[in-house]
């Protein structure tokens, strides 16, 4: 029992130093704090010396956590708390049958990701990626004002294009926080598609399109989803369910002057079929936070190197605000899952 207490105190291992919230942590004379010393992702390494032990561990997106974590840690571990909604890097059905408890940080975060997902459709649709490159690299005084160069879809309605239909790939609460941004911009249809497994919600729904006064709500197959988002949200979590749900055959079926925006998983869409879908004009743009197999997306990205794709490195959540509520709850969740106490966002729950 007593394995894991350094002067009586549980080891709690820190996977990145969290700025403004570590006092939360340092000042505490109940725990043993074990912090990851460098301004850079945790090394693999460390984390499987440093957590022998541990009783906690509050990890980040890139930390996969699973059998060999475990092995590494011995049987004090009683919970792992990431400080992230997504849960793909987790080995949940392992963490259940090991008993051990699992912390996430939903609900806090969604305000800021649904910003990022109107900035990332405003993005793509208004040609940013090769406006801004332009003035960066000093060309502004070749272009001048010229009466269609960069133009590209407009997002809100007028007067001569009176509907605009919005899709979200999974309706959850990031969705739904988009979607009440999107009114705004006059947004008068909304389709969605939900998991296989999730339960329609026609009360929701119904709910939901009076206080939007949209003209539509409605939950669609994927190939209706495709076909009529002018611009479609990826709002799913990843994991083996959703790999690849969009992939060229889906990409194939979108309109040509559409946009698509990833700020869930990577894995949730297939790069190489999107670059294509680009290249080929299937569709007209694409605003991603996430990529599948980030970070390791480099210059020569097929993606990357696509002038109407808008790509930024998984920022969503990166606001002072929602990064500190963030924190904040990753080390409410550790300390509760370490002295077995109420977690204030446990999977599983
Ligand atoms: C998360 O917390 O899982 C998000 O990807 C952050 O943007």
């Amino acid at each position: 029992l007593v394995s894991h207490l350094s002067n009586g105190r549980p080891k709690v291992v820190i996977c990145r130093d969290l700025g403004p919230a570590m006092p939360l942590l340092m000042e505490r004379t109940d725990i043993e704090v074990v912090l990851w010393p460098e301004d850079r992702g945790c090394d693999r390494a460390w984390l499987l010396k440093n957590i022998k032990g541990a009783a906690g561990a509050l990890v980040l997106l890139p930390d996969p956590i699973n059998e060999e974590v475990l092995q590494a840690a011995g049987p004090d571990l009683r919970v792992i708390s990431t400080m992230s909604v997504g849960y793909e890097h987790i080995d949940l059905p392992l963490m259940a049958q090991r008993n051990i408890r699992v912390g996430y940080t939903p609900d806090v975060l969604t305000e800021a990701v649904a910003d990022l997902c109107v900035m990332l459709a405003l993005m793509a649709s208004r040609n940013d990626g090769v406006a801004y490159t332009l003035v960066k690299e000093g060309n502004w005084p070749k272009y001048a004002w010229s009466p269609f160069t960069f133009c590209g879809p407009q997002i809100s309605t007028m007067v001569s294009s009176p509907t605009r239909t919005v899709g979200f790939l999974g309706f959850g609460r990031i969705a739904q926080s988009t979607l009440t941004r999107l009114v705004a911009f006059g947004v008068t249809h909304c389709i969605y598609s939900g998991s296989a497994t999730s339960a329609p919600n026609p009360a929701r729904d119904a709910a939901l399109q009076a206080k939007h006064k949209l003209a539509a709500l409605e939950r669609v197959d994927l190939d209706r989803l495709a076909g009529e988002s002018d611009v479609l949200f990826v709002l799913t979590p990843g994991g083996k369910d959703t790999y690849h749900l969009v992939d060229a055959a889906f990409l194939q079926k979108m309109k040509p002057m559409s946009v698509l925006v990833n700020a869930s998983r990577g894995t949730v869409v297939d790069s190489d079929a999107l670059a294509t879908a680009l290249r080929e004009k299937w569709i007209w743009g694409a605003g991603l936070d996430v990529v599948e197999g980030e970070p390791k997306i480099n210059g020569d990205h097929p993606l990357v190197r696509e002038p109407k794709c808008v790509m930024v490195p998984h920022i969503a959540s990166a606001t002072f605000e929602t990064r500190m509520a963030m924190a904040t709850r990753a080390i409410e969740n550790l300390l509760g899952g370490v002295f077995g106490t109420e977690m204030p966002a446990e999977l599983g729950d």
